[in-house]
């Protein structure tokens, strides 16, 4: 058996977590390989929605287990908070939910790092979500982290002061920021209590062994391909590797273990935080964009940024990732649109360009784009492709031939069942 990835090819929230939920009940297991509460996956089903953060979307399916990997880093207290959202929505989780032993602790001094190391950085910040990302994964590859394993040790209240304090030596280094450590530090304390309850494993032996015995596995990425901490548009990215390669590093499986690739994009495309956007748009098409797309951050609440589609982009991530098979979601954000542009290349002092510069952050682009007939029509209660208004479905066939990946679905309105497949069970 092989491992399926579903991921973002965007800078994120391209609708991840409604895709994984609608196809984890294909699986048996899903599992999330990299990031951490960073992360904000929403779900939306029975007229209810759920927005997770560091647990695999396929909780809420009856009989799954999900896997939270040994690449992604864990904050104790969003973790319980996310538990305690499961408690109150039924969800029984104890048996299904297993965390890796080698997965990385966010301790609240990272927290106050991030806070106080964006806080200096002024107008250059990265417009990071302060959940501690940077940090704990820069103490993960400073070799000075701790991990879930490390809980159960007698030596891990030691290690932990240790690794505070030296924490708390760095922020002297920055200017002042309000945090409240010792109120953190209780809340961070308890919700320890509770992450030592859940199950714990030897993840990269777990998957292998679950392949190894014919288990369906999905790994679920976080942010997207252009937020990488390689190939995103650097320094404005994440800290670790959204792209498939971070699959085998996340979970421990072996490249050969790779199965469909499945590359998620927004009809359009949005960012939030800092850094470069070629095909921003700050005129009334990006405002009408977050507002009819309810592009408010899912961890932050903060609006997204808005623009068209960029195809050289989406070819870049394609490339990396390795993409089989595409989901376009979102699409019914542009049905009042009389016209949608696609970007086809970028000009950078005066030359044409159909593929990304070294550097986005300082180069000056103009992006040149392509137009397209919208349909202006509501696409409600329509189930299958044939069913699309005509320039709907040429919008589709152009993105598909532009970017040389079957797209096996698409995307209506965020709930569950709002999604339009095409052939897809014969490519899984
Ligand atoms: P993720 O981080 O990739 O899981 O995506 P987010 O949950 O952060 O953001 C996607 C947002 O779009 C959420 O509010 C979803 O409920 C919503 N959404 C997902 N698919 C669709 C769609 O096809 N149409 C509309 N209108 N909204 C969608
Ligand atoms: P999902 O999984 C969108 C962005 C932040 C910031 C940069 C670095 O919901 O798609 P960090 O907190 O990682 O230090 O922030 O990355 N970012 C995301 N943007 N969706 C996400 O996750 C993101 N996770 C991080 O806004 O620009
Ligand atoms: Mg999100």
């Amino acid at each position: 058996m092989t491992v399926d990835v579903i991921l973002g090819l965007q800078w994120g929230d391209e609708g991840k977590g409604k895709i994984v939920d609608y196809l984890a009940n294909q699986y048996d297991i899903v599992a999330r390989f990299q990031g951490g509460p960073n992360a904000g996956h929403t779900l939306k089903f029975d007229g209810k929605k759920y927005v997770l953060h560091t647990i695999p979307s396929g909780i809420f399916r009856e009989g799954l287990l999900n896997l939270i990997g040994n690449g992604v880093v864990i904050d104790p207290i969003t973790l319980s908070k996310e538990l305690d959202e499961l408690t109150a929505a039924n969800v029984s989780f104890q048996d299904r939910l297993l965390v890796a032993r080698k997965a990385h602790l966010i301790l609240p001094t990272h927290r106050y790092l991030d806070a106080a190391s964006e806080n200096a950085k002024g107008k250059e910040k990265i417009g990071s979500t302060l959940k501690g990302i940077g940090p704990t994964y820069m103490d993960k590859t400073g070799r000075n982290g701790l991990r879930v394993g490390d809980l159960f040790s007698e030596h891990f209240e030691k290690r932990y002061q240790a690794l505070r304090d030296k924490h708390l030596h760095l922020i002297k280094l920055y200017p002042e920021v309000d945090f409240d450590l010792e109120a953190e530090e209780q809340k961070w304390l308890e919700s320890v209590k509770v992450l030592k309850s859940l199950q714990t494993v030897d993840g990269e032996y777990f998957i292998n062994q679950q392949l190894e015995a014919g288990k369906r596995i999905l790994a679920e990425g976080a942010q997207g391909s252009m937020l990488d901490i390689d190939y995103g548009t650097y320094p404005f990215v994440t800290s670790s590797n959204t792209i498939t390669a971070g699959v085998c590093t996340g979970l421990g499986i072996a490249p050969s273990k790779i199965g469909q690739v499945i590359g998620i994009t927004k009809a359009y495309c949005t960012r939030v935080g800092g850094g470069p956007f070629p095909t921003e748009l700050h005129d009334a098409d990006g405002e009408f964009l977050r507002k009819e797309g309810a592009e408010f951050g899912a961890t932050t609440g903060r609006p997204r940024r808005c623009g068209w589609i960029d195809l050289p982009q989406l070819k870049y991530t394609i490339m990396l990732n390795g993409v089989t098979q595409l989901v376009v979601t979102k699409i019914d954000v542009l049905n009042q649109m009389p016209t949608l542009k696609a970007a086809t290349g970028y000009h950078i002092d005066g030359k044409f360009h159909d593929q990304l510069p070294y550097d986005l952050c300082d180069t000056k682009i103009e992006p040149e784009y392509k137009a397209y007939d919208g349909w202006e029509a509501s696409l409600d209660g329509i189930t299958a492709f044939d069913e699309l208004p005509e320039k709907a479905k040429t919008y589709i066939h152009e993105l598909e031939k532009e970017l040389n990946v079957p797209i096996t679905m698409i995307s209506t309105g965020p709930e569950r069942k709002k999604l339009i497949t095409r052939e897809v069970e014969a490519l899984i």
